[in-house]
């Protein structure tokens, strides 16, 4: 068992790579469960993905999608909450039902049962076939952030100060407005999906990517936990795999742009 490494020239060749995967996870298995991320990175992905489904249409009656994560307090009911960007990126353009999409509920009253509850239905759902995961700055996977257990499961946490820069974009690109408390997924419920996707592009993933995949195994980077993942993908695109040994290049899967 090796993490496969699958290197493409370019962002879009990365992103439609990993739409393919998601198709025909949902093409072979009509009751596929998703295991879906946000993120810029991702907005390409659904939109090759919403093309597929659109030019060889797929029966997504049967299939379910869980989220890696949500922010807490009000602004989960917002257009700046990860359910929006879902609805306006891939839920609104698939036939697929309110019902079937799950994201961990932000806005609840009672934390500790809301998250045992997204636990319990990821298992009742059979749990999670095919799951994306972006990668933040942090080494972050969901919102994981550094000291992560690599047991944890559905959890509120408090977001790293470069998490909220990074993701300061939705909010006006003031930090300081970026809700400090968020729910996400564990680590242990990542190591738990059947087969487990992670996309990285561009230079500003370059030195994340290499501390990930050559360096130490350590809660302080989380997405480091993918290397005890029974299958695990990284796709990159060439600038985001610039700062790996020549080492590692020599094991990863090149592939060739779309056009
Ligand atoms: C957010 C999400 C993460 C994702 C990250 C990547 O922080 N919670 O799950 O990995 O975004 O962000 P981007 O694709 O914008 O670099």
């Amino acid at each position: 068992m090796f993490m496969k490494l699958v290197i493409a020239p370019d962002q879009d060749t990365a992103c439609a790579h990993v739409a393919d995967m998601l198709y025909t996870c949902c093409a072979q298995n009509p009751a596929a469960v998703l295991g879906l991320a946000t993120g810029r990175t991702m907005e390409r992905v659904y939109g090759h993905l919403v093309r597929r489904i659109h030019d060889r249409p797929v029966n997504l009656a049967g299939c379910t999608t869980f989220n890696l994560d949500e922010y807490c307090g009000p602004v989960a009911r917002t257009a700046q909450s990860y359910r929006a960007y879902m609805q306006h990126h891939l839920f609104r353009h698939l036939d697929i039902l309110p019902t079937q999409t799950h994201l961990p509920p932000g806005d609840t009253d009672d934390v500790t049962a809301a998250c045992a509850r997204y636990e319990t239905a990821i298992r009742a759902a059979g749990g999670i076939d095919l799951q994306l995961l972006g990668i933040g700055h942090t080494g972050h996977i969901g919102f994981n952030e550094p000291l992560s257990s690599f047991a944890s499961r559905t959890r509120r946490v408090r977001l790293a100060p470069a998490t909220r820069a990074q993701n300061a974009e939705m909010f006006g690109d003031c930090p300081d407005d970026v809700p400090q408390h968020a729910l996400t997924v564990g680590v242990g419920t990542i190591l738990e999906t059947r087969r487990a996707v992670l996309l990285a592009t561009g230079p500003g993933k370059a030195a994340i990517i290499a501390r990930v995949t050559e360096g130490a195994i350590s809660p302080m980077t989380s997405a480091s936990a993918l290397h005890f993942h029974p299958d695990c993908t990284f796709v990159l695109d060439e600038d985001a795999a610039m700062d790996l040994s020549d080492e590692c290049r020599w094991m990863a899967e090149f592939i060739l742009p779309r056009h």
